[in-house]
């Protein structure tokens, strides 16, 4: 199961110049606030929560929220991305991966799931 997004990046520069870090708060958990140093990967965060929701086939809603979805970085930068305990348990994930990019003012972001 893939799941893909794109953010304009100006979007969410706007966001949090007028609402600064609530408008974070809106789809970001403290820890993953921490790694946010510039509105492309803030953008590139929301496009992976909304890539991750496609993965499963519900988008973003009742079945699957931004906080349903956690984003960590590893040693190298690169970003992971880990559902909520019954969600992967709902839709039988077995491992999940993500990838972003960020060009052009545009953030993209696509998930990939293996289920069990
Ligand atoms: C990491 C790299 C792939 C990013 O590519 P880029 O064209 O510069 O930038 P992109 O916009 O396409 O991608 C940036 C995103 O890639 C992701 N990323 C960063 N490092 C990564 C890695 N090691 N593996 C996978 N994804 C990575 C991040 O999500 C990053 O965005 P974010 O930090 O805002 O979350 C590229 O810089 C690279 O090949 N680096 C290796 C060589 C290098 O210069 N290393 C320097 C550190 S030692």
């Amino acid at each position: 199961m893939i799941g893909i997004d794109i953010v304009v990046i100006s979007r969410i520069e706007k966001l949090m110049e007028k609402f600064g870090d609530k408008a974070l708060d809106r789809f970001l958990d403290k820890d993953e606030k921490k790694l946010i140093k510039s509105p492309s990967t803030a953008a590139g965060f929301w496009a992976a929560k909304e890539a991750a929701s496609k993965a499963i086939g519900t988008g973003i809603g009742a079945n699957c929220g931004f906080h349903d979805i956690t984003i960590s970085k590893d040693n190298n930068n690169a970003p992971k991305i880990k559902y909520k305990k019954s969600i992967r348990k709902k839709y039988k994930i077995k491992n999940s991966s993500l990838s972003i990019t960020h060009d052009g003012g545009f953030a993209i972001a696509v998930v990939a799931l293996e289920k069990k």
